[in-house]
């Protein structure tokens, strides 16, 4: 009964990207800086059973490997539950979170044990005051600990998101080396993107990951290649190091040739791509068990309105106001 999903210039999905609330106790300066507790409304999460509904229609269409994203995913109380239920969905092969961290020493093992299979953390610099500056927590040293639980809890190696930023500069270079020498981590650094709520700190603090490029290239690091259903990260490796550098690059031409995701927002809205419209509401489908094929037959008449790419180079940001609006 599956059938594979697949847009107008022939990319198949298989990743799906699912933000369970847009809430965050951080606050990150370019993307929730006033933190959730400013925005306007109340959220309106899909609750545990639309979620469901949303990721069985997905499965159905071939999707194996889930993302439960936010905000962040874990300030839900049911995130365990979430999870767990969604790990025993028949044609889900990977469950998948990324965190800030801040709950991860605690709960670790338990996210483990519920079915998440890996962990993506973020960590934009490894120095106490500037990761409280761009944070609004000043919580290093229990994300870090966080990630170590997750490398001792199973889960294989950890990825961290490191948001590249001119005033974090290049003193942190030794600082991250030193973090992967005999960890199992890959440490990705990425190019930030402008959203429509971020557009001036963009301006004064964007910088092209080709310059990381350059410096692990020079410092003998080679690039291993990706595998499947892997993101848009490209890892180096290099022989005296357990763990590996990797980029993302949004910016960089071909970027989104090889894209292999689709989103779905924690109010049950269908984003072809992280910067385009506002979405296609798919709520009114995710009510009951008997609306699955019409769900399916709504998602696989969506496909052709995927854009070949976004279109941040000019400067558009589509409707997207930050990227826990629509789960990174
Ligand atoms: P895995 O490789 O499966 O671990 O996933 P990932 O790296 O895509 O997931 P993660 O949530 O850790 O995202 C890392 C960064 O990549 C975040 O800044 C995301 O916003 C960004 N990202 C993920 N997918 C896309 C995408 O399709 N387009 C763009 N422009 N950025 C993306
Ligand atoms: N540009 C790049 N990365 C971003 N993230 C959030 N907003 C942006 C942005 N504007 C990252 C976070 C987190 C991941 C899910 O997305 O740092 O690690
Ligand atoms: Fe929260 Fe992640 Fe946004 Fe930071 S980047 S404010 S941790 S959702």
């Amino acid at each position: 009964q599956t059938e594979q999903l697949q847009d107008g210039f022939g990319r198949r999905f298989s990743y799906l990207r699912l933000s369970v609330t847009e809430r965050c106790n951080f606050r990150c300066t370019y993307c929730l800086p006033n933190g959730f507790h400013k925005q306007a409304g109340l959220p309106q999460e899909l609750s545990r059973d639309e979620i469901r509904r949303a990721v069985q229609a997905f499965a159905r269409l071939g999707l194996w490997k889930l993302r439960l994203t936010g905000g962040e995913p874990t300030v839900r109380t049911d995130f365990t539950q979430i999870a767990s239920e969604l790990a025993g969905i028949e044609g889900i092969r990977r469950v998948a979170m990324t965190t800030n961290g801040y709950r991860l020493a605690r709960s670790a093992a338990e996210w483990r044990e519920a079915g998440v299979d890996a962990v993506n953390v973020s960590i934009d610099t490894l120095d106490k005051e500037r990761f409280a500056e761009v944070t609004g927590k000043d919580l290093l040293d229990e994300v870090v600990a966080g990630v170590d639980a997750a490398l001792s809890a199973g889960f294989g190696a950890v990825k961290v998101n490191s948001v590249l930023m001119r005033d974090l500069g290049g003193s942190g270079w030794q600082d991250v080396l030193t973090f992967v020498r005999h960890r199992d981590v890959a440490w990705r650094f990425i190019e930030l993107m402008r959203t429509t709520g971020n557009v001036q700190l963009h301006e004064r603090q964007a910088t092209p990951g080709a310059k990381v490029r350059e410096r692990l290239l020079d410092a003998g690091w080679y690039a291993l290649a990706r595998r499947d259903g892997a993101g848009p990260a490209v890892e180096y490796a290099h022989p005296d190091y357990r763990g590996r550098i990797g980029l993302i690059a949004p910016y960089e031409h071909g970027f989104c040739d090889s894209c292999n995701r689709l989103r779905l927002s924690s109010r049950g809205r269908l984003h072809l791509c992280l910067f385009g419209k506002d979405g296609l509401d798919l709520r009114d489908l995710l009510q009951s068990d008997d609306q699955q094929d019409e769900l399916v037959a709504r998602i696989v008449a969506a496909m052709p309105g995927k854009a070949r790419g976004h279109r941040l180079r000019e400067g558009d940001s589509g409707a997207t106001p930050h990227l826990a609006s629509i789960g990174g």
